[in-house]
């Protein structure tokens, strides 16, 4: 069975994603910076769920659960890059401190960076890997306003990483995704959420389960579908398939 890895998953969505991973059968690694925070949660949840200590911003902590996954599973295929802060929801631009930036980009950016640049090259050995990156709508630079600004940028960078990770994993069997979970009902988002957590999870798992989306790779999803991050407008690859039904059109009737 395949090992999967999430980030920041003692609570909120990344729990989640460990229960609906678990339930598929997967062998899980809770990763949490807390170790008791990660052994409680690991226990709330049925399955092959193994408590792992890790902080996303911590090198060392990143170097010692890279070996210990490796200790004990062999391997890791599937990468949850979960864990994050939002430190500046209610916040103007001009008055968030440069450390609230720096925070945010620590964990939500340069956290993920780092876990990637731990577990990736194992994947793309083996040929075989998985990494969502867990990102959020705020990121998406064809509509962001001023909602949280250090978040919202940390999540724009995010969604930069997933195009620059996914190519350098090109052809190599290892898919890189990111997705946008909604507004769901957790520490983060707050008890007036529309969504469970349930809810939130499904496309992240859908993702790291990869029976769909057919080999797709360095995109941005939002429930399993396909979204853009920076530009709403026609890409390349839509005129490429306008020009290809053109020509399909045009031999049927020829
Ligand atoms: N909830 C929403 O509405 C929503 C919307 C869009 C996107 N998202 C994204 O979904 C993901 C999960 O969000 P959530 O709502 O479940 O948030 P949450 O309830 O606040 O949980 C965040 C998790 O990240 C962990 N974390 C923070 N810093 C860490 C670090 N340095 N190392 C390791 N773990 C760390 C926290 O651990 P501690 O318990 O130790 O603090 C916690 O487990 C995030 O990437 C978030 O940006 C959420």
């Amino acid at each position: 069975m395949p090992v999967a890895l999430v980030t920041g998953a003692n609570r909120g969505i990344g729990l989640e994603v460990c229960r609906q991973l678990a339930a598929r059968g997967y062998r899980v690694l809770l990763a949490a910076r807390d170790p008791i925070q990660a052994d409680l949660a690991a226990h709330t949840i049925a399955g092959n769920v193994h408590p792992l200590v890790l902080d996303v911003t911590d090198a060392a902590s990143i170097a010692r659960a890279g070996a210990d996954a490796v200790e004990r599973f062999g391997r890791v295929d599937v990468l949850v890059n979960n864990a994050a802060i939002l430190v500046d929801e209610n916040s103007e631009l001009f008055d968030i401190s440069i450390d609230a930036f720096r925070a945010s980009m620590e964990t939500n950016v340069l956290g993920a960076i780092a876990v990637c640049q731990a577990f990736v090259p194992g994947m793309i050995e083996r040929r075989f890997g998985r990494v969502v990156n867990v990102s959020s709508r705020a990121g998406q630079l064809a509509t962001m306003s001023d909602y949280a600004p250090a978040y919202s940028i940390s999540k724009a960078a995010l969604n930069a990483f997933t195009r620059q990770l996914a190519a350098a994993a090109n052809g190599t069997g290892v898919l890189v995704n990111s997705a946008c979970p909604g507004w769901v009902r957790t520490d983060m988002g707050g008890s007036n959420a529309p969504r469970s957590v349930a809810q939130g999870a499904d496309t992240i798992v859908w993702l790291a389960a990869a029976e769909e989306p057919a080999g797709r790779s360095g995109r941005f999803w939002h429930d399993r579908r396909e979204r853009p991050t920076h530009y709403a407008g026609r890409t390349r690859e839509d005129a490429a398939d306008r020009r290809a039904l053109w020509e399909a059109c045009e031999a049927l009737t020829a």
